[in-house]
């Protein structure tokens, strides 16, 4: 096991790298800036949309960042480590300030919520995402990544669950940024724009998410999901409304 992460966060890295990922690690096309980088793919394509009853994304344009994109925001990473939650949201912020890493990126989709992966290395991800009306993630974690967000473009509707009711609702409009630690839960969702552009960077990589639902009895239940698996809202807010 290779020691990608620093201080406190090794004790989480040994766990983060011995479960039972779906995912294999590979060599890929070199990065100019990573001679031997690595990337996280899915075992397969049924790995990706199971479960949605959507067909999967061209999985390989989804997670191919351009390399000058890629360069452009490696210049913005800080030197080495893990990154701090603050330090992701400065990046994500950085990034989303010029349309000219983001703006190629962009997808135009009404029927589902598009991403594309900006940059990846063994300390972080960064993906740039497009939203339309009536999309969003419902809640959900990012497990033991961190995260940083930023607002390119539209708006985003930002939501933490509040008890014993109700949410807060942060509204994230170009130039808002915002930041989790690892356990963070919220939803995001399109408000304005067609489409609104969010910028989102985790640290350690998105390897799992847990996303939360409400069963015929009540109970909610936290599933874990791969880290790259389109997020579908799965509607605590239907079951109480005063969480939509
Ligand atoms: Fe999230």
């Amino acid at each position: 096991m290779r020691a990608l992460f620093v201080g406190n966060r090794d004790r989480i890295l040994e766990e983060y790298d011995s479960r039972p990922l779906a995912y294999v690690r590979t060599t890929m096309t070199p990065h100019p800036s990573h001679p031997t980088p690595h990337r996280l793919i899915p075992t397969g394509p049924a790995s990706f949309a199971e479960g949605s009853g959507l067909s999967p994304q061209q999985w390989w344009e989804v997670v191919a960042p351009p390399a000058e994109l890629a360069s452009k925001v490696h210049a913005l990473i800080p030197a080495s480590g893990v990154l701090e939650v603050e330090q992701l949201e400065r990046l994500a912020g950085d990034i989303a300030a010029d349309a000219a890493i983001w703006e190629p990126l962009v997808i135009v989709d009404e029927n589902r919520r598009r991403y594309r992966l900006l940059y990846d290395d063994d300390r972080l991800d960064v993906w740039v995402l497009s939203w339309m009306p009536d999309q969003g993630t419902g809640f959900h974690d990012h497990d033991l990544s961190g995260v940083g967000l930023s607002c390119a473009q539209g708006e985003v509707c930002e939501k933490q669950m509040l008890l014993p009711a109700g949410t807060s609702d942060v509204a994230m409009t170009a130039g808002v940024t915002r930041n989790g630690l690892p356990g963070y839960i919220h939803s995001v969702a399109h408000a304005a724009g067609t489409p609104a552009v969010t910028i989102h960077a985790y640290s350690p990589p998105l390897v799992r998410v847990g996303q939360y639902r409400v069963d015929e009895n009540g109970v909610m239940h936290r599933s874990i999901a791969h880290g790259r698996q389109e997020l579908l809202d799965h509607s605590i807010a239907a079951v109480d409304p005063a969480r939509a």
